[in-house]
């Protein structure tokens, strides 16, 4: 058994003070210092540097890592743009992103506190890397394809890596999900198929969804930027789907959207209507043009996730969470850094379904350590306090096993 002492706590009632945790490979018991090294004599007792406070460990639920070895070559500022660059560079990217690159964003995200993500694989090639990292991996097994034709190939592919990952031995860590790229991008068919087998075996489910205006324009009425697109790449002319038989397509599963940034409300109304949750990537939106989830009209849970390399610049979460205080002015912005914080712990282990995301008894112990320069002042910018001062955390536990 351990103990771990930090001056606060990050608990679902708040913040406290005065309290240690004592853990082995899950939450065990939450108590007074001294109640609990009478309780456990044995224990090892472990301080944490002062002002200091011990989070759960924190959840990336969307991000990308085999594009992870882009650093300036795909096109920012506009989405289409982006998009010819990623179809024109995506085989030179994916060759130069080899386990190395990979391994070496998984670290990354480590130092800054990530012990759970979910990656988004299109390929299958970053399977390996996420069974060798210590954190927890849900693998969203990514479908694509709106050409029927290729229907058969591709949803045969997307089985074999779905198969694949439900292979993994359990000390990978690794939950296997699936994903539907976008709407249009995928079938109806094969999007119909995917749902039904994330309904059959109880997978968590993903997908894109209104992440530009563009996309909005192509699926309500067949014309702008991607009509273009369509033809140049894929010699048609009319979309696959509309915006409501996509999102109707997942009335009866719970689904992780992410994006929405061009959703009107009577969609989003849906959204929450059906238990749906988004990932909300404020610096993908800004770098690709995409503009501003106004996350103060929503009252849907969304996690705040940083996409991947293909359109930011780091998977640093503290650095994700500024670039969010910084866009949504709207929001006073200690009451927005405390909504930050619960949707990197508590609201994105509900997203990806994990048992932590909480320092509660039964959580798995997945700790983040965030030393502040100073004490704060006041307990309720804990949370800001905790954005701007943390370029990495300065301790990392999953499983109870240290880390960093
Ligand atoms: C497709 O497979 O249909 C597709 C892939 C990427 C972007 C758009 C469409
Ligand atoms: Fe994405």
């Amino acid at each position: 058994m351990n103990i771990i002492v930090a001056e606060y706590i990050y608990t679902p009632d708040g913040f406290v003070s005065g309290l240690g945790v004592a853990f082995g490979d899950k939450i065990e018991d939450i108590d007074s210092i001294g109640l609990l090294s009478a309780k456990y004599p044995d224990a090892n007792i472990i301080y944490a540097k002062p002002h200091s406070i011990l989070y759960p460990g924190f959840i990336n639920t969307h991000v990308h890592l085999e594009f992870s070895a882009n650093k300036t070559t795909l096109a920012y500022g506009d989405f289409m743009p982006w998009l010819d660059s990623v179809i024109d560079n995506r085989d030179d990217l994916m060759g130069a992103c080899d386990n190395s690159v990979m391994s070496s964003e998984c670290e990354n995200m480590m130092k800054s506190g990530i012990t759970s993500f979910g990656a988004i694989s299109s390929f299958g090639n970053e399977l390996e890397v996420c069974e060798k990292t210590p954190q927890r991996v849900v693998l969203f097994n990514e479908l694509i394809g709106s050409n029927a034709s290729y229907a058969d190939i591709l949803y045969g592919d997307f089985l074999n890596r779905v198969d694949a990952s439900m292979k993994c031995d359990s000390h990978s860590r690794i939950t296997p999900a699936i994903a539907i790229h976008s709407p249009y991008s995928v079938h109806p068919i094969l999007l119909q198929k995917a749902v039904n087998l994330a309904k059959e075996h109880s997978l968590p489910l993903s997908a894109h969804l209104l992440e530009s205006s563009a996309e909005r324009e192509w699926l309500e009425c067949g014309e702008g930027e991607f009509k273009e697109f369509f033809q140049k790449y894929f010699n048609t002319s009319v979309p696959v789907t509309n915006i409501d038989e996509f999102i109707h397509a997942f009335d009866t599963y719970p689904t992780h959207f992410v994006h929405c940034v061009q959703a009107n409300e009577k969609e989003l109304a849906h959204i929450k209507e059906k238990n749906h949750t988004i990932a909300h990537c404020p610096r993908s939106n800004r770098y690709l043009g995409c503009g501003r989830l106004a996350i103060e009209d929503i009252d849907i849970p969304f996690s705040i996730a940083t996409d991947g390399l293909s359109s930011n610049d780091s998977l640093n979460i503290f650095d994700e969470l500024r670039a969010g205080l910084m866009l949504h002015q709207q929001v006073p912005i200690a009451e927005l850094a405390d909504k930050f914080m619960e949707s990197i712990t508590a609201i994105g282990a509900d997203i990806l379904r994990l048992n932590c995301g909480t320092i509660e008894v039964g959580k798995e112990a997945d700790f983040a350590i965030v030393t502040l320069p100073q004490m704060p002042q006041r307990k309720e910018e804990l949370s800001l306090w905790t954005i701007l001062h943390t370029k990495e955390v300065s301790e990392v536990y999953i499983g109870g096993e240290k880390y960093v």
